[in-house]
């Protein structure tokens, strides 16, 4: 088996795991452990556990990658590899009991750093919604044992997915982008979890999606779905406190990125 292809089943393992964690949490109730930057960006005791668990199964298994997570941040390993996890994407939809939430996992090579890392492998676990997406790098995107596939839609009748950033000083900008977006597809929808937004892409449930100022481990996982299912997926304004990402079939991505790609 290729490196990819072990990582893609250790990650795909721990991913089971922490998400029966997270919906077993859900269902005895959820404890709000703090709001950290605006109101509606929270961490529950929850997503700490989560990813504590994580770690511990990661350090156990590998314990020379190192290690990215949301809530408890960065570990530099030895042997090249580092886990980007989002223990709880979707955090708001988790505490108010709406079932778009996940459990996000990814392998990358080189540097953590969306610029310059190699994705190798990905889950994405939705327990509440009994779904699993996963890939590794040249083996493909799975879900429930079907193979994903992006869609060939036409700008025009794409259905977009996008999301909005903690800052309410961002958040006329982002109404903004959608207002412009909107003309040129079906719908857009704001779901509340990035990396779903990215697995239903991959799936060819989304024709597309775009979200500004997303951190590392809001799409390393979903990311590597949306390209190992045939989708292009690209960062603009890199320079920018607030990047673009755009991920779609080769015609709704490039349409996207003629009307996103340098917008601040
Ligand atoms: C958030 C969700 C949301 C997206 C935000 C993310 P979190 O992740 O994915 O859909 O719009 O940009 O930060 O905080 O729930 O893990």
């Amino acid at each position: 088996m290729t490196l990819a292809g072990e990582l893609g089943e250790l990650a795909t393992e721990i991913a089971r795991e922490a998400g029966d964690l997270a919906r077993r949490r859900r269902q005895e109730g959820v404890r709000l452990a703090a709001t950290k930057s605006t109101l509606a960006d929270i961490v529950t005791e929850a997503d700490r556990e989560v990813e504590a668990l994580i770690r511990d199964r990661l350090r156990a298994a590998r314990a020379e990658d190192g290690f990215l997570g949301e809530e408890s941040g960065a570990e530099v390993g030895t042997s090249g590899i580092t886990w980007v996890v989002d223990p709880i994407d979707g955090t708001v939809n988790y505490a108010y009991g709406i079932p778009a939430y996940n459990v996000s996992i990814a392998a990358v090579r080189g540097e953590p750093d969306p610029e310059s890392w190699e994705a190798l492998a990905a889950a994405v676990n939705a327990p509440a919604l009994g779904e699993m997406f996963t890939a590794a790098l040249g083996h493909g995107a799975w879900s429930d044992g079907a193979r994903l596939s992006v869609t060939a839609e036409t700008p025009a009748g794409a259905l977009l997915g996008t999301g909005f950033g903690y800052d309410p000083a961002t958040h006329e900008g982002d109404l903004a982008t959608v207002a412009r977006v909107m003309p040129m597809a079906r719908d857009v929808r704001r779901m509340g979890a990035a990396a779903l937004d990215l697995a239903y892409v991959a799936a060819g449930r989304l024709d597309g999606y775009f979200e500004r100022g997303l951190r590392p481990w809001d799409h390393a996982a979903g990311g590597l779905l949306v390209s190992e299912a045939g989708g292009v997926v690209s960062r603009t304004d890199v320079e920018s406190p607030r990047p673009m990402l755009v991920a779609a079939g080769r015609a709704v991505h490039d349409r996207l990125l003629a009307i996103l790609g340098t917008e601040k």
